[in-house]
């Protein structure tokens, strides 16, 4: 394992890593940065060398794998063009039904028998990349729940958006319609690019660092908004007060301009057959460039970790002095 940014003394000189990825501190000379954890693994299957790595995770670190590549059949390459995404959604994504049935596949444009293939190749993302996060936490067996798996063969360059969905701007992930109660955000995604264009990253700072930053000037909701919201429809479920302090976060650190260009910050390429974990409701991330990505989610109750006071929820209650529910 090596450690690739996070307590690097400033701007770093790092150019392409022995292994395939780079990471560069841009801004923020001294402070922390979320580190990158580089891991030598070239297999998805249960004899791989790395295992029980919960607490790196649970710390907010980003878990790289360089040499892991989700290798597609010769027949499969064909999917590696944007034609087969509608337009509409950003990806094309597969979603699980109960006891992990095989749900509708979302997003893309096809004849069945082509529509078929490319099912099944993001059905065996899910498969391997499953396998792997259960032998990399094996506390979380028996917890980790399947969400939706998604393919994106559109570049992330000149994508329209607002600023609120603009993630080329440091954030962690929280939604305004799907409130999570602390329920925690698990992601496995793997650069799948055939012409060696890096997914670009930006990290940021620490996630209590983070929390510290706006937590003072968050006031609490409005009482009565959280039921109004569940009541029309807005929200899925209830806003409780963590997802308020939450989506607060994501929107003040995506409006915050000052904060984009000069909080502190590392770049990180991961080069085509790299595969990286993160709990992407905790690192602050950015996307900045690349095009052919798989992408996993995994849910995780937050008392099923090794260590629930180093989640999001955890980080927030204690800082606040109050429980968030
Ligand atoms: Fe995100």
């Amino acid at each position: 394992m090596s450690e690739k940014a996070g307590r690097a003394p400033g701007r770093s000189q790092a150019g392409p890593h022995p292994l395939g990825g780079s990471a560069d501190v841009l801004v923020g000379r001294g402070a922390p940065v979320t580190p990158i954890r580089e891991y030598p693994d070239t297999t998805w299957a249960d004899d791989g060398p790395t295992r029980g790595v919960e607490v790196l995770l649970e710390s907010g670190a980003v878990l790289s794998f360089p040499q892991l590549p989700f290798v597609l059949t010769e027949s499969e390459r064909r999917f590696l063009d944007p034609r087969w995404a509608d337009g509409k959604a950003k990806n094309i994504s597969l979603r699980w039904g109960d006891g992990q049935a095989l749900g509708d596949m979302r997003g893309a444009v096809g004849e069945g028998a082509d529509l078929a293939a490319l099912q099944a190749m993001i059905a065996r993302y899910a498969e391997q990349s499953e396998a792997f996060a259960l032998r990399l936490f094996p506390h979380y067996r028996g917890h980790l729940k399947r969400g939706n798996t998604s393919f994106r063969p559109v570049d992330v360059v000149g994508r329209e958006t607002s600023w609120r969905k603009d993630d080329t701007r440091l954030h962690i992930d929280a939604f305004p319609s799907n409130p999570m109660h602390g329920t925690r955000l698990l992601r496995v995604f793997c650069n799948v690019n055939p012409a060696g264009r890096p997914r670009e990253w930006r990290v940021g700072e620490p996630f209590e660092a983070h929390a510290r930053r706006y937590l003072g000037s968050i006031a609490r909701p409005v009482p009565g908004t959280a039921w109004l919201l569940e009541k029309t429809g807005i929200t899925k479920r209830r806003r409780t007060e963590y997802d308020h302090v939450m989506l607060q976060l994501h929107d003040r650190a995506k409006a915050d301009a000052t904060f984009q260009q000069g909080s502190p910050q590392a770049r990180v390429d991961f080069a085509p057959g790299t595969t990286w974990v993160v709990f992407s409701d905790q690192v602050l991330h950015a996307a900045m460039g690349g095009q052919h990505m798989m992408e996993q989610t995994f849910y995780l109750d937050v008392a099923d970790q090794l260590h629930p006071e180093a989640s999001p929820r955890g980080t927030l209650e204690r800082l606040l002095g109050r429980e968030l529910r």
